[in-house]
């Protein structure tokens, strides 16, 4: 440690810390710009110079290393001068039309320029002006005069997102910040980069000039997307969500948001919005929605649920709820389903294999020491686009020298080093885990590259002290899930490591912590759509787009007497339901959501409901009053909770040890699941599909969030397949193609894709032109329709050549 003195106040520092640090340690401020604490040190703006004593000149604060005994003065006239000399220079080419600027109240330069500017400047030159960009529909570069080139944005692009979109072009007076040849900005944390830029020249095209810093209300909530929960600071104006921050979370999101997390909110007030409980009327061809009050929709569902209970009994009743549901809504709603008597309720509703016991898709450890890994294998995890703050710490990780090893369909970037990488069909993963297990067994199955990777990877797993093997969402959605996770088990126990789940959605440790799944001999979500109910109950979901198997969800769902959908938009549900309950989506209820780690993290409500919509445990509670069901006498949604978690905020006791039990039979011996294939098992001419949950088609609010709509991400679906497997099939890019599994199809555009594993093809689910296919995995027949365009098709192979080059 290192003892100094700054402004007269002693301190003690780690050596190699910088002046900056020892006076942020005393709550000493230093004005700066380009220092960040997650970024590395630029030192390029010298606004943090400081006078140290025997130093002939000022020195940056920020790059300039402690010593013993050293005596640093921060405001003294020499400091001082200091700043405000670099103060005079910043402000030169700055336009100073705050007034007008998007970042007036909360800019960095704005706020040091009242301490260390002058009153007037003595320079009359004409001031530069810099062009604007455009880099896409989530940041505006609108006024790029306003930069001061402090290049934290460029850092993030290098150091967090792991992408350089950003760079400086040009020297001196004609250096500017811009995209690469005209390119957009498509990182998914890119809106961080908004954040960070101290001053107006990155802000949020959603945002802009829609309301100033000071009319905002500002109100911490949860993100109700990934596995994570990050933080957030929703900033309302007039009962309405103006825009979404982080809210600073070492332990969870730092200091960063991923792009679905921050633009989301754009969703919550577009006309789809459903404000008033509506019922169908008339038969299906010539059904009419009418616009009803609340005590006429609940005693409708009252009076239809018992109706069928009485009737037909309570098996006949199912419930499908998304795990981004909250704890308090999912909790009365598998109270009301076993109030009724029924055992069916799921919100694994993309899961197709259930034959692994129950258990709590957790983590299995803590955020803190998931950032400490320094042996991982990721199994089946679209990992940057499924959980992009997780990919994040995985990639500080591997900086430090953490051995990221992969298993997975797909060669995607992931931006980071991946040491060991096993692309392989997922009919084959099971082999193939298996032969990480035993790699001296793996020869003869395996090619002898495989094999050779197989042992590099259990290699890998003989050093080190923090490993981890995780399961991404694929594998969780794979039809031989249970003996994956079997042999994945296995394999922990064997290296030592820890076993964990890439949780899909903000509640899905909740889900399972409420028991919203069934236990007592119930039907799992599959079951259910499987073998129609006569009455289903839909919490917050969209059949067509959120299940394995859109095809038997829209059979079942029309062949029923009642559909009653709780949900938040219209166009959900409003193709299959008799009745829709208006819900409150995240902004406007209070709840909690349990994260990967097992955290429960409560929040509020951020405005008030938008018409007449209702917070879901509110409506469950009142359906459980109408229903004459015992116990649903909630006050708030604190009581609901608390009879869930006992208060406890740390659940991952309640998570327990992942402890994989596959129907006390060998994983090897278990029948397979609908959709699963044997390796080798394709005809000539077929495909095994593998199939992403797009970033921005992952759950309801993503999808009608028209910004990130915009993004390249938000592209409709194309099955994409490999040079070797496209010549096999006599096909070239942009063809349109016929993709035919059982008896449902797709019709999509076909596109070159290098890092798709042979004998594959790459179509994503959660997407109206993909919800023909009535599994996410298994094989798929490929025909062509239609000739691409001959240029357009050429340009589509020219782009995947250089993608495929980079
Ligand atoms: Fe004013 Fe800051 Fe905008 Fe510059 S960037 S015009 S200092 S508010
Ligand atoms: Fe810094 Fe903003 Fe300019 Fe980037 S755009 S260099 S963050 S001022
Ligand atoms: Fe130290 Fe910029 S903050 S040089």
């Amino acid at each position: 440690m290192i003892q100094l003195e700054i402004d007269g106040k002693p301190v003690e520092v780690k050596e190699g810390s910088m002046v900056m640090d020892a006076a942020n340690q005393l709550g000493i401020y230093v004005p700066h710009f380009c220092y960040h604490k997650k970024l590395t040190i630029a030192a390029n703006c010298r606004m943090c110079l400081v006078d140290i004593e025997k130093a002939p000149k000022p020195m940056p604060a920020c790059a300039t290393p402690v010593t013993a005994g050293m005596i640093v003065r921060t405001a003294s006239d020499k400091a001082i001068k200091a700043q405000k000399g670099v103060m005079e220079f910043l402000l030169i080419n700055h336009p100073l039309d705050c007034p007008i600027c998007d970042q007036g109240g909360e800019c960095l330069l704005q706020d040091l320029a009242v301490g260390y500017g002058g009153s007037n400047s003595r320079y009359n030159e004409e001031k530069r002006v810099v062009f604007h960009k455009d880099v896409g529909p989530l940041i505006s570069m609108e006024e790029m005069t306003r930069c001061i080139h402090c290049t934290r944005c460029v850092r993030f692009g290098q150091e967090i997102a792991g992408v350089m979109e950003f760079g400086m072009l040009g020297r001196g007076e004609h250096a500017e910040i811009t995209t690469f040849v005209g390119k957009t900005v498509d990182s998914e944390l890119s809106g961080n980069m908004i954040d960070i830029c101290p001053v107006g020249a990155l802000t949020s095209k959603p945002f802009r000039y829609t309301a100033r810093t000071w009319e905002l209300s500002r109100r911490k909530s949860v993100s109700p997307h990934d596995g994570l929960g990050s933080n957030l600071i929703v900033q309302v104006k007039n009962h309405r969500v103006m825009r979404v921050v982080p809210l600073e979370n070492e332990a969870i999101n730092e200091c960063w948001l991923s792009d679905k997390d921050r633009f989301s909110y754009e969703a919550l007030n577009v006309p789809d919005r459903l404000t008033k409980p509506m019922l169908r009327e008339g038969t299906n061809a010539g059904a009419v929605w009418r616009e009803v009050d609340w005590p006429e929709a609940l005693e409708f569902v009252a009076a239809g649920l018992k109706r069928v209970v009485d009737a037909e009994g309570s098996s006949q009743i199912g419930a499908l709820a998304s795990p981004h549901s909250t704890l308090e809504e999912l909790h009365l709603l598998q109270k009301l389903m076993r109030g009724l008597g029924s055992d069916n309720i799921d919100t694994r509703l993309r899961q197709s294999d259930f034959s692994a016991n129950a258990v709590a898709p957790w983590l299995g450890m803590s955020i803190a020491q998931f950032a400490e890994l320094d042996r991982v294998l990721v199994i089946g995890s679209f990992l940057r686009k499924d959980q992009p703050l997780l990919a994040q710490r995985l990639r500080q990780a591997t900086k430090r020298g953490a051995l990221l090893s992969v298993l997975h369909a797909v060669d995607d970037d992931l931006l980071m080093p991946v040491a060991n990488k096993l692309i392989a069909p997922p009919s084959q993963w099971v082999d193939v885990l298996g032969s990480i297990a035993s790699p001296d067994a793996a020869g003869s199955a395996a090619s002898s590259s495989a094999s050779d990777v197989a042992r590099a990877i259990a290699k890998s797993f003989t050093s080190g002290s923090s490993k981890a093997i995780l399961l991404g969402n694929a594998v969780v959605q794979h039809p031989q899930f249970a003996q994956i996770a079997a042999v994945a088990q296995a394999l922990a126990v064997a290296t030592g490591s820890k076993l964990g789940f890439l949780t899909e959605a903000a509640n899905s440790v909740g889900a399972h912590i409420a028991r919203a799944y069934p236990i007592q001999g119930g039907m799992n979500a599959a079951a259910m759509l499987d073998q129609p109910r006569r009455a289903y109950v839909l919490l917050n979901i969209e059949p067509e787009l959120d299940v394995a198997n859109p095809v038997a969800a829209r059979a079942a769902l029309q062949s029923a007497e009642l559909v009653v959908a709780m949900t938040t938009f219209k166009s959900a549900v409003d193709q299959h339901a008799n009745v829709m309950l208006p819900i409150a989506p995240f902004t406007e209820t209070s709840g909690t959501f349990v994260n990967t780690e097992g955290r429960a993290q409560s929040f509020n409500g951020t405005v008030k409901p938008l018409g007449e919509a209702r917070p879901a445990w509110k409506v469950l509670r009142v359906l459980g009053n109408l229903l004459g069901l015992e116990g649903f006498d909630y006050e708030s949604s604190e009581a609901v909770r608390t009879e869930v978690t006992g208060g406890a905020t740390d659940l991952s006791a309640r998570c327990g040890a992942l402890d994989v039990q596959v129907s006390g039979e060998s994983a090897a011996s278990l029948a397979l699941a609908p959709g699963s294939l044997e390796p080798g098992d394709l005809e000539p001419g077929e495909l095994e599909r593998v199939a992403d949950v797009p970033i921005y088609f992952a759950d309801a609010l993503v999808r009608r969030s028209s910004p990130l709509q915009e993004t390249n991400d938000a592209a409709e679906p194309t099955a994409r397949i490999n040079s070797r497997a496209l010549a096999s099939l006599s096909l070239v890019s942009g063809d349109r193609v016929s993709v035919v599994m059982d008896d449902g199809e797709a019709v999509v555009a076909c596109k070159r894709d290098e890092t798709v594993a042979d004998g594959c093809v790459r179509l994503a689910t959660a997407h109206a032109s993909t919800a023909g296919l009535p599994s996410l995995f298994g094989a798929v027949t490929i025909t062509k329709l239609a000739s691409a365009d001959t240029n357009a098709g050429a340009s589509v192979d020219a782009a995947a050549s250089v993608v495929g080059q980079a």
